[in-house]
């Protein structure tokens, strides 16, 4: 029955927050959203409603962190002795979230928008480790796997590598495809045949070792695939991959450091 469902607040319903909604996630819990134009809208029921005296039992933060830092206030009337807060934001700080929202019960996670697929890759961290008991462990299996983290700085790392990665991967993925197409307007290529590659690349491929012995398999001296990865080593591809990542990194670790300092 819908009324013994789980309560759950979403503060935030953009691109990460609509991801996060699948129909297991739905049939488990009663979520609700609230956006900018301050409505409160049921997402299982479809319509606005006014949820007078719900008691959350988590509360999402999926704001961006500049939102966050402006209007936390606002968002503690929600907020009940049982409520977990669970923040999918970047950088903003588990110490930082509890002294604005005045509660101890918060959980940082770094999920990604996999999740619409039920392929989040999240991590999680909090201090408070009794908050971490079954209930969220079966609401975290909604959006993927989990990877508990035992130090906050992983989830920088997480939102580098797990968070903002599908964006880095796509756009690798889709220069690709343009440039093999480009290379011949009478090749006419497809698609389909160029993801089908990727996809069978990866098929035998586990880890990283893998991809080394496989790379010196294939790239025969002096021929083709040797050329081709002369130049992109002479362009130092793997530094290009790590400033990517590092940016990234030091984006999220930057955003920790504008609360502490305003
Ligand atoms: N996108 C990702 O892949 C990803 C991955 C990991 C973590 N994150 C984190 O997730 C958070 C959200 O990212 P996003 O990409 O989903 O951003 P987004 O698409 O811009 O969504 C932000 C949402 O916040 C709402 N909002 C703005 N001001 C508000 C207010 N005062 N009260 C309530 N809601 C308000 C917006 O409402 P309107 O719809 O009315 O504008 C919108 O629904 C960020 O903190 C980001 O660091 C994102």
């Amino acid at each position: 029955m819908a009324t013994h469902k789980p309560y759950i607040l979403f503060i935030g319903y953009g691109h990460l927050a609509k991801s996060l909604i699948t129909n297991n996630f739905k049939k488990n819990y009663n979520i609700h959203a609230i956006n900018s134009k301050k409505n409160i809208i049921s997402i299982n029921l479809k319509k606005k409603i006014n949820p007078k005296n719900t008691s959350y039992e988590y509360i999402f933060l999926l704001v961006r962190p500049n939102v966050f830092l402006k209007e936390s206030k606002k968002f503690i009337k929600f907020i009940n002795n049982k409520t977990k807060i669970v923040s999918c934001m970047a950088g903003i700080k588990l110490s930082t979230i509890c002294n604005l929202l005045d509660t101890k019960k918060v959980i940082r996670i770094m999920p990604n928008i996999m999740a619409k697929y039920n392929k989040s890759q999240t991590f999680i961290f909090a201090k408070n480790k009794n908050i971490l008991n079954k209930n969220f462990n079966k609401l975290m299996k909604s959006f993927g796997t989990n990877h508990f983290t035992s130090n906050e700085d992983q989830i920088n790392i997480a939102t580098a590598v797990f968070g903002s990665g599908p964006a880095f991967i796509a756009l690798m993925i889709n220069s690709y495809l343009l440039a093999a197409k480009n290379l011949s307007k009478r090749s006419q290529l497809k698609d389909i045949d160029l993801i089908n590659l990727f996809q069978n690349v990866l098929l035998n491929n586990q880890n990283s070792k893998d991809l080394e012995n496989f790379l010196n398999s294939i790239a025969s001296k002096k021929g083709t695939t040797q050329a081709g990865i002369k130049f992109l080593k002479s362009q130092n591809i793997k530094k290009i991959m790590y400033t990517t990542l590092d940016r990234a990194y030091k984006r999220a670790r930057e955003l920790s450091i504008e609360k502490e300092s305003s």
